[in-house]
């Protein structure tokens, strides 16, 4: 990341304090700004993940309910893009976990994400057998910890204001519940809610080690959502990305954030529809919620490809107001430093 064309010096006690910080975290992921880009399935593919490898971040392959045949194409077509690291994120309920971690392996994937819940028994050992660097979600300090004990290499701990699926508090709150406690044990990135450099300069001195952003990139000149969909953030504001509600207490949902449309009254049809079938026992506990998630996979594939943003699935954090042009990924990571920086600078 070219810092020398910022306004302010590059060598300013600002941009200093902030390579600092990141230090840690670059040496971690093997690039120049501690930046993740956060996998968006149907989003986070070759295109946006090298452009974001390319500019001195961290992209990251979204496999979410590829086949591991699609996921192989993916990984190669990614590298022929970029000779720097980028990370595939793998979800734990996929029925081919262990096919696509051999997948990554046999690309010398450097970092694999897993995400969606503890991983099933084996599937760290298979991943770190292979020489990958795992990275995976703690939602609270004792999954942390227990993740660590299990050989997990670095944490993300995502708050409720981020896009696509959710958990119930907020990045502030896990930040200042998790990373005291971790921080100089494991690098911990911070993810939810970010859109400006001043909260990545916030969480980088509480102790993360870099951050994780998802909502951010998704109008970058090099992703390749429809048209469409790019247009609903620019024009949402930080109301509009509002979580989906259970209708059923049997048929336990994890929420996902998303823009308000008639997807919502879908989204309630298809659980009353799921739980009636649970009712009749056509339907295990298991598939019901492996249902919801294809559910989930197609309604945001026609929003992101198909362009169908009043039916379709727009999963958007609440940072989407802080999304206001088309622009290309080297521009909003160094805006974002230049926002860090000046922030840094100003408290020194
Ligand atoms: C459209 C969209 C799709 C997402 N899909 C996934 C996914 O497949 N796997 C995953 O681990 N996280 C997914 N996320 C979460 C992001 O990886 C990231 O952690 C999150 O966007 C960070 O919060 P932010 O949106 O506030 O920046 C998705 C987010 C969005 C907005």
């Amino acid at each position: 990341m070219n810092l020398q064309t910022s306004p302010m010096p590059a060598d300013s006690i600002g941009h200093q304090r902030l390579r600092d910080l990141m230090k840690r975290g670059c040496d971690f992921l093997g690039c120049e700004v501690a930046v993740m880009g956060g996998a968006m399935s149907w989003v986070s593919e070759r295109n946006l993940v090298s452009a974001i490898s390319n500019a001195g971040g961290f992209g990251v392959i979204a496999c979410g309910a590829m086949t591991p045949e699609l996921l192989d194409t993916e990984i190669a077509e990614t590298r022929a893009r970029t000779d720097r690291p980028f990370g595939v994120n793998l979800i734990t309920m996929h029925p081919q976990l262990f096919d696509l971690i051999n997948i990554c392996a046999k690309h010398n994937v450097s970092h694999v994400v897993l995400a969606g819940g503890l991983p099933p028994g084996g599937a760290i050992e298979r991943i770190k057998g292979h020489g990958a660097k795992l990275i995976a979600f703690a939602p609270a300090l004792s999954l942390a910890k227990k993740l660590m004990r299990s050989g997990v290499d670095a944490i993300v701990i995502e708050g409720m204001e981020a896009g696509g699926h959710i958990g119930p508090v907020s990045t502030s709150v896990l930040a200042q519940e998790i990373l005291p406690h971790i921080c100089n044990d494991i690098p911990v990135f911070v993810a939810g809610g970010i859109g400006r450099g001043e909260a990545i300069a916030g969480y980088l001195e509480m102790g993360a080690a870099g951050v994780q952003l998802g909502t951010r990139f998704v109008c970058a000149t090099e992703c390749i959502a429809h048209p469409n969909f790019k247009r609903a953030f620019i024009r949402a504001s930080a109301r509009d990305a509002v979580p989906s509600v259970q209708i059923d207490p049997r048929l336990p949902v994890i929420p996902v954030r998303a823009l308000k449309n008639k997807e919502t009254e879908r989204f309630a049809a298809k659980q009353r529809e799921i739980a009636a079938q649970l009712d009749g026992k056509e339907l295990e506990m298991a598939e019901a919620q492996l249902q919801i998630e294809h559910y989930w996979a197609g309604a945001l594939r026609r929003a992101v490809i198909d362009g169908d943003v009043e039916t379709g699935s727009v999963m958007a954090g609440q940072s989407v107001g802080m999304v206001t042009k088309e622009e290309p990924v080297v521009d909003i990571l160094h805006t974002l430093m230049e926002e860090a920086a000046s922030a840094l600078e100003a408290r020194a």
